[in-house]
């Protein structure tokens, strides 16, 4: 049985990276699960894709369909065109896709047409919002899954609403606390850390890349302005997404207290959240990365598809309201944020029980 694992954008490689390990883990042990690694190439700078490889261990892409940027419409056209000559030349069995980006949906739909059986990792999730392309990437790519991988009871439950039979439902954790938990002691501060003088709790972590917060430069303003004064002059460290950067590149005079970097690596981002006082996103991974690490988190959209993050852990849903967000930062500043827990089965064997799935399963082509 081959398995095609696919990854194209940036919050794709942590959750490929412990699937990969486990599969080669169960290998080892006499399991016999080939796959190879389709990289679409939506994502292809060095800090968006390239340095998650080296942190995380994942190993070269067997192929890379190097669609570069596009529309929406050009990137799924190229991602479905490529992908969809390469099983042409070289058949699979299982296209396994992770997440809700782009190179999820397009390769899905192919996978599916070419009959493969289709895995999603992190199926089932959903924020009702239409206006987010991932909203109709989640959609589309569940209405033609075979096997749903979940991370949360909400997950489970959509599928069920949506007549997904129980069978095909393996409410196996979350890949992406995987990663996190076995990279915890790999952490290490990035160089603006001493730069800045950056001290334990006493700064903000804020991403932004949401189109409906970033790609308008009179919104991204107001909100930055917003954070800035409610930060009461403690450094907001602000790495910057090639989306945001276009738009930013066309203003100026932001508050003293932003310092816009550019994007992280994997381990530097992840220790600049877990020594933070809080982390203000537009983000859906990193509320469950903040969750894990039960670090403040402000979401600056209206809806999640992550509630777990908000009824568990130490989330909340603050909107792009000026006035919601100022609220917000005045209660976290006198220290009246919840206490967040893990939700269920985050406990990082989540990729280990989606190897054990996928090795009952009988396919063949
Ligand atoms: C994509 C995902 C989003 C995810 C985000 C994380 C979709 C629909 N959206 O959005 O869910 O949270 O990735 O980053 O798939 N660019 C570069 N270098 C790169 C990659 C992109 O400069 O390596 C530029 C592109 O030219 C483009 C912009 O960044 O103009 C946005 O990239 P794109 O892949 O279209 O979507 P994201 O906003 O990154």
């Amino acid at each position: 049985m081959l398995i095609d694992i696919i990854a194209g954008a940036r919050p794709n490689f942590m959750k490929i990276a412990p699937i990969i390990k486990a599969i080669n883990t169960a290998n080892a042990q006499g399991a016999k699960l080939r796959f190879r690694l389709v990289h679409t190439g939506q994502h292809y700078d060095a800090k968006m894709s390239g340095d998650f490889f080296t942190q995380l261990g994942i190993p070269e892409p067997d192929y890379n369909l190097e669609v570069g940027s596009g529309t929406q419409a050009e990137q799924t056209a190229a991602i479905m065109v490529r992908y969809e000559k390469l099983l042409t030349d070289e058949p699979g069995d299982i296209c396994l896709v992770v997440g809700d980006v782009t190179s999820t949906m397009a390769c899905a739909i192919v996978a599916k047409k070419m009959g493969l059986k289709v895995a999603h990792v992190e199926g089932g999730i959903r924020s009702g919002d239409w206006t987010m392309p991932e909203e109709i990437n989640r959609v589309v790519t569940d209405s033609i899954t075979d096997y749903f991988f979940t991370t949360s009871e909400y997950a489970n439950r959509n599928l069920r609403n949506a007549g997904i039979s129980d069978d095909r439902i393996f409410f196996v954790g979350n890949t992406m606390i995987d990663s996190l938990m076995s990279n915890m002691d790999n952490l290490r501060a990035p160089d603006c850390w001493e730069a800045l003088g950056l001290v334990p709790a006493k700064y903000f972590v804020l991403t932004l890349h949401r189109p409906s917060n970033v790609d308008e430069d009179a919104i991204l303003y107001k909100l930055l302005l917003t954070i800035g004064k409610s930060a009461q002059n403690l450094p907001i460290i602000f790495p910057v997404h090639p989306r945001t950067a276009k738009v930013l590149m066309a203003l100026d005079n932001f508050p003293d207290n932003i310092h816009m970097v550019d994007p992280l690596p994997y381990f530097e981002f992840n220790y600049l959240v877990k020594h933070s006082k809080c982390v203000l996103t537009d983000s859906g991974g990193i509320t469950e990365e903040a969750t894990y690490m039960d670090i403040p988190c402000i979401t600056l959209r209206e809806t999640t598809e992550r509630p777990e993050t908000v009824d568990v852990g130490s989330n909340e849903l603050v909107g792009t309201d000026i006035s919601a967000i100022s609220s917000a930062m005045a209660k976290l500043m006198a220290g009246d944020w919840k206490k967040g827990s893990v939700p269920e089965k985050w406990d990082g064997a989540a990729s280990v029980r989606i190897v054990d799935v996928l090795s009952t399963l009988k396919i063949d082509s």
